[in-house]
């Protein structure tokens, strides 16, 4: 496909384009990943995460400033550790994720630790491993983290997520700033509860935390979200607490389509922060997770059948709603492409794309123009590198499908396919069977 020129310059540039009628990831043909792993798979581009994690860095320069890549968007060791590499520090929101941070060789000073229930066990361990800091989300929550401080004889660094009631104006599952939503502490009652922690000898107040939901596309809601937090600084700074941080969630959007979408860019959201936030001398932090993986990862599926039904064709393909959920889960949209690029002239026709799982749900697209396909051919999922992967399940007994990374001319599987013996054999049979 063409590369869009006013998209080439912005954060859906990735490094998928067609070189010689094939699908290329960076320097190697897709097809010859499908032809090594088998299909379906992941594959994502070293180079566009490396991009994009330096478009937020180089966006947010001249403030002392953290980029917290949000794992929760692909956790691969191999993204994790390109990324530590590149600078970047880590958002966790469980246990897991945590020591994924540390196994990836994350130093604790760079892990951040947010999620709504963090239990007192995942507390100890992050706080023996070393943290930079927890963002807590409720009073019940904060209590348990000075007392298990206190357990250690350590003081936890925190700030506390206050919930701005704005309008992030993205999809209702998403969305997370609004007064009715169970994320962080009403921003009316910030005061109270700020003077609370002050109070509380396993605590240390370092900052202010808010994250107002994923896939925006206009900078307004993180405006008015920022503009709240800017006068909160200098309230609680006059309530004599020391606010020297500022955590800014993330949420950035990123293109989901080539044509018509044009999500600000990371200088632009740079730039309202340092407008919002700059005068304050805070230390900033933001929790990418979107914006750097997403448009880094593909999901590659063959075609099995093509069935013609009454009034449509449907391309009936080996992915399914188990190995990228965002389809069913969000009305979400994911560009659909022919790995061999279609020819020029070609007439295309609609399609419905579906997976082989047994709900009326695992329907990937509706009346999607393709180009004319057959059994055997492969396609790919745009957008698939952020919330693909990670949110995958093995319903229907579908194994979890392999992740592969490209660098330059090179690849590697750095998730194989399980077999059928591992899935099976992780269930154990208790004695009276
Ligand atoms: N920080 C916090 C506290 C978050 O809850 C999230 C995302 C992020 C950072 C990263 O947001 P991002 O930059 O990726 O927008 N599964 C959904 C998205 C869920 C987002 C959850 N929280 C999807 O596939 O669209």
């Amino acid at each position: 496909m063409p590369q869009n020129p006013v998209l080439a310059n912005r954060q859906g540039m990735d490094h998928f384009l067609y070189r010689d009628g094939a699908l290329y990831a960076e320097d190697v043909p897709v097809a010859e990943i499908a032809a090594a792993v088998g299909t379906p798979f992941y594959v994502y581009s070293t180079a566009t995460l490396q991009r994009h994690f330096r478009l937020f860095d180089e966006a947010l320069e001249g403030m002392d400033h953290l980029v917290c890549y949000a794992m929760k968007a692909a956790s691969n060791q191999a993204i994790l550790k390109t990324l530590t590499q590149a600078g970047a520090g880590m958002d966790v929101v469980s246990q897991g994720e945590y020591l994924r941070a540390k196994a990836a060789g994350v130093p604790g000073d760079k892990i951040v630790f947010s999620g709504v229930g963090k239990t007192a066990e995942e507390i100890r361990v992050a706080l023996t491993g070393g943290i930079r800091q927890f963002n807590v989300e409720s009073e019940p929550e904060m209590e348990v983290i000075n007392a298990v401080a206190l357990e250690l004889g350590q003081v936890a660094p925190i700030t506390i997520r206050v919930n701005p009631d704005v309008d992030a104006k993205t999809h209702a599952k998403i969305a997370t700033g609004k007064s009715e939503n169970k994320f962080g502490i009403p921003i009316a009652r910030a005061r109270d509860v700020y003077a609370h922690a002050a109070s509380l000898k396993g605590l240390k107040v370092v900052g202010i935390d808010v994250h107002i939901g994923s896939q925006l596309t206009e900078l307004e809601p993180f405006r008015q979200a920022y503009q709240k937090v800017a006068e909160l600084t200098e309230t609680l700074r006059a309530d004599g607490h020391d606010i020297k941080r500022l955590d800014l969630g993330g949420g950035l959007g990123i293109p989901y389509t080539r044509s018509n979408e044009a999500p600000p860019l990371p200088v632009e959201y740079g730039q309202l922060i340092k407008e919002t936030l700059g005068h304050l001398g805070c230390e900033i932090e933001i929790e990418p997770g979107r914006l750097i993986a997403g448009n880094a990862g593909l999901m590659v599926s063959k075609v099995i059948y093509v069935k013609s039904g009454e009034g449509r064709d449907f391309l009936i393909v080996d992915g399914a709603m188990n190995d990228l959920i965002r389809p069913a889960m969000y009305e979400a949209h994911h560009d659909i492409v022919a790995v061999q690029e279609p020819e020029a002239g070609i007439e295309s026709r609609p399609y419905d794309i579906v997976g082989p799982v047994c709900e009326t749900g695992d329907t990937f697209a509706k009346e999607r123009n393709m180009p004319p396909l057959d059994a055997g051919d492969l396609i790919a999922f745009r957008s698939a590198g952020a919330y693909g992967a990670v949110m995958a399940s093995e319903y229907n007994s579908r194994p979890l499908i392999p992740e592969v990374l490209v660098h330059g001319d090179q690849f590697a599987v750095i998730r194989p396919r399980p077999d059928y013996d591992e899935m099976i054999n992780r269930d154990t049979i208790p004695e009276w069977l």
